[in-house]
């Protein structure tokens, strides 16, 4: 387990008093439209306690300028590092709906879709299926025939797809693409439970079975391995190892040549890390661009390769730090000596990184975002029925009572998509902002909602 070091705020909130740089969201902790009126917190130019009178608590909240300025970011990289040749998609596991597919879509990028629902909701948001890869160590037969009936690319991880994607361009008989994922063995410093490139890895072809998945592609009339993929965690600074992988895709790739697959596309998946406290330093996006598209381009050269399309895939760095969580404080307990507990209207089923990853964020109150009332340190916790639910193992906000409100930063990734119902808990809605305006992009569930799914067999309604 990681030790949780606890947030270190200088004085009065430096992490919102900071200048905020637009040209590299993800070095900021808030969102780009963070303001403070009349000592209170604004974002989209819309007063957060006003939203919670209208909405109500929990809240999420997306900031459409981040979100649009993190995909640009992305673009103008790829645009300038690796001209003309290149496709971002965003990871829709961070956070899919509707109006995330509509938007990425709408900023140019393809999608990563996991499972039947996030190709679905990618779909219906308006993505092309051109656009869409679909991803996943145990698809289902559904969820595969799902995709190639939409031409939707395959990323085949094991052989069990392999036989299957076999069996489909056989029976339709019509040429079918797809890309392989393997596992480049490369280690990088993140969390074991989101770490993906090294080889114990569940997912992908271990290096040692490529020229054997290479050879048998190569039998199948109707299958055309255009691209390789490898992803190899999340949550990553480093840039050295992201510097290994291009490199690697490409031999690869060459490799491929070998047994007659000309390799058009490569994938290194996604993985730049965001600032969720003031102790992280995440390389921008452009040095992350940067870094992978040297690295292909300077491989290829080396080995007269003509230059792939360049597909990445990031997640986090999109939408992590356009959203916000909004709670309400409730109960305090005091323990003389040792910490006061005051514990928010959510928790664990809304945010379930602390508890699975230790992971950290940084927080202040809507109606005292710059500490000036005297500050206190607060363990926050969630309202669930499991002690572990801590938002937050200690941090130093300004003195506060029941009914303020904290608003938790960097909430815009893994957060509503990784939400749960334990304790039959709805989930918040989810809440855009823009120029003052805000619109519901996810209605709040309500506990009646939640008995949609149960069923009291017959026989036990007759009993009761
Ligand atoms: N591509 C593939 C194949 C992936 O598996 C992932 C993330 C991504 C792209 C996007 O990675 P990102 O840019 O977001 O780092 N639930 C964890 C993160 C799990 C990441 C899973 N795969 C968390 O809350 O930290």
């Amino acid at each position: 387990m990681m030790p949780i070091k606890g947030l270190k705020m200088k004085e009065k909130n430096s992490f919102i008093n900071n200048k905020i740089d637009f040209e590299s969201p993800n070095k900021n902790i808030v969102p780009l439209t963070t303001t403070i009126n009349n000592g209170k917190l604004f974002i989209g130019g819309c007063s957060v306690e006003q939203l919670i009178k209208n909405y109500d608590s929990p809240l999420y909240i997306l900031d459409e300028l981040t979100l649009r300025n993190s995909c640009k970011a992305y673009k103008n990289a790829l645009d300038k590092f690796y001209p003309g040749n290149s496709l971002p998609i965003y990871a829709s596991k961070a956070n899919s709906s509707l109006f995330m597919s509509n938007l990425i879509s709408s900023e140019g990028f393809g999608l990563d879709a996991v499972s039947e629902g996030e190709l679905l909701t990618a779909l219906k948001g308006g993505v092309s299926s051109e656009k869409i890869v679909f991803h996943g160590n145990n698809k289902s037969d559904k969820e595969l025939e799902f995709a190639v009936t939409n031409k939707i690319k395959v990323v085949v991880d094991n052989n069990y797809d392999l036989e299957r994607m076999i069996s489909f361009s056989q029976a339709l008989d019509r040429r079918i693409k797809i890309m392989i994922r393997f596992t480049p063995g490369i280690e990088c410093h993140t969390h074991e439970y989101i770490r993906t490139g090294s080889f114990d890895s569940k997912f992908g072809f271990g290096l040692e079975n490529l020229n054997y998945v290479f050879k048998e592609i190569n039998k199948v009339k109707n299958l055309e391995l255009v691209g390789l993929h490898a992803h190899i965690g999340s949550q990553i600074f480093e840039l050295e190892p992201h510097r290994d992988l291009g490199e690697i895709l490409v031999n690869f790739a060459i490799d491929a040549q070998k047994y007659g697959h000309q390799i058009k596309e490569l994938n290194v998946g996604g993985g730049l890390g965001i600032k969720y406290t003031n102790e992280d330093d995440p390389p921008s996006i452009e040095d992350w661009v940067k870094t992978i598209s040297e690295s292909v381009s300077k491989a290829c050269d080396k080995n007269n390769f003509k230059l792939p399309l360049l597909m990445c895939e990031p997640g986090r760095s999109i939408v992590s730090t356009a959203g916000v969580t909004i709670y309400k404080i409730g109960s305090f307990k005091e323990i003389p000596g040792l910490k006061t507990y005051i514990s928010v209207d959510g928790g664990m089923s809304d945010n379930p990184r602390p508890i699975t990853y230790q992971s950290n964020y940084s927080a202040c109150l809507v109606n005292d975002p710059l500490n000036k009332k005297q500050k206190n340190k607060y363990t926050v916790a969630g309202k669930h029925c499991e002690s572990g639910d801590v938002l937050f193992k200690e941090i130093e906000i300004g003195s506060c009572q029941t009914g303020d409100l904290l608003c938790v930063f960097g909430t815009g990734a893994y957060n509503l998509s990784m939400s749960s119902n334990y304790n039959r808990i709805p989930r918040p809605a989810a809440l855009l902002v823009s120029n003052g305006t805000a619109e519901l992009i996810q209605k709040r569930e309500t506990s009646e909602d939640l008995l949609k799914f149960d069923v009291l067999p017959d026989r036990f309604i007759k009993q009761s």
